[in-house]
């Protein structure tokens, strides 16, 4: 289990004690040292309003190109090039053989988040596209790794519009948790409205991939012997594994975890009084990287994300 260490919080913390005697000194050093060493994995980050929303766009280019890939066969760099700062293109992404209504709402998602990344881009200043790896084989391994043995004939998210669907109940879920996450800790109001502003549209094509998969909840995905709503709840228990916080989603879930006690039904995910989750950036890394560790980069991101919040911990170790 990996513990943070905040060069930050530590500085902040230490001007603005009042008048530090040696022995309050030496206790906080005491405290301090069992902070830093022994920090929750799921607590807070300090960080810049502008770290954060930077932080931001690493999922903002993974679902930009997956979209874009997905619907049109073309990423980011057909596009809009400029936002990508010179980062490499993604490796493996491919146009899906999607059915005519999902190929729409696809394809406006991929604008939607060119818009996204643009805002973030003009507002706050962007940030290298890190190298995103699309490739059939780094989602067969994601799913292998959530059902728990080798699926075969391998899970390919390009195959079909319900494995396109399943790939992509992944991404905007993480994007939408980390954004409830983010606005109550930035200062500033053009952070926040930004930030409120990225998370409605995240938020709702969350739910709309969420009901184009709860609608087909009992289809088994052929050609496994595995319905819709295993395939989530196996992708869930993945991704909670992987952030080692806690339970946070399903589109099928227990009665004790649906709304009021009173439905199985998770169409949008949420805790007991229907609030929707957080997540820290480490648990965002842990899932996108596919480690469970924001130490170590792989999954979506062979070489870890960008902006300072993501290479902070790349340099720790
Ligand atoms: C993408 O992921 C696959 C599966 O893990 C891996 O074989 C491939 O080397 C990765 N590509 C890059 C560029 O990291
Ligand atoms: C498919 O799974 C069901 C239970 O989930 C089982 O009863 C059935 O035998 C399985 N069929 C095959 C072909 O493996
Ligand atoms: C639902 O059940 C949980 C325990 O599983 C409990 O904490 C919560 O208060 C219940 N909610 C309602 C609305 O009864």
């Amino acid at each position: 289990m990996h513990c943070f260490r905040f060069p930050h919080s530590i500085k902040t913390s230490h001007t603005k004690m009042r008048n530090p005697s040696f022995f309050s000194s030496f206790f906080f050093l005491l405290l301090l040292s069992h902070k830093v060493t022994c920090d929750s994995h799921c607590d807070p980050i300090e960080a810049s309003d502008v770290d954060r929303v930077q932080f931001a766009m690493n999922l903002e280019f993974l679902e930009a190109e997956f979209f874009l890939q997905g619907s049109l066969g073309q990423g980011l760099d057909s596009f809009a090039p400029y936002l990508a700062q010179g980062g490499p293109p993604p490796v493996g992404g491919a146009k899906a053989n999607l059915d005519p209504v999902t190929y729409r709402i696809i394809e406006e998602f991929g604008y939607q988040e060119v818009g996204h990344l643009r805002a973030i881009y003009t507002r706050i200043g962007g940030i290298r596209r890190p190298l995103l790896n699309l490739s059939a084989q780094n989602f067969e391994a994601i799913f292998d790794q959530a059902v728990g043995h080798k699926l075969q004939p391998p899970f390919n998210p390009y195959r079909s519009t319900v494995n396109y669907l399943l790939a992509s109940y992944l991404i905007p879920y993480v994007g939408l948790v980390g954004y409830v996450g983010t606005i109550p800790r930035l200062e500033t109001y053009n952070s926040k409205s930004l930030v409120a502003s990225l998370l409605g549209v995240e938020s709702g094509q969350d739910a709309v991939l969420r009901t184009l998969l709860y609608a087909r909840a009992d289809e088994k995905v052929v050609p496994y012997n595995m319905t819709v709503a295993d395939f989530t709840g196996r992708l869930s228990g993945l991704r909670n594994k992987l952030a080692m916080c806690g339970l946070k989603e399903g589109i099928m879930v227990p009665k004790e975890l649906g709304a009021e006690n009173r439905t199985t039904s998770n169409v949008l995910s949420a805790e007991v009084d229907s609030l929707s989750y957080s997540r820290t950036p480490p648990e965002m890394l842990r899932i996108i990287y596919g480690s469970g560790s924001e130490y170590k980069p792989g999954g979506f991101y062979p070489d870890g994300g960008n902006g300072r919040i993501a290479q902070s911990f790349l340099k720790k170790d």
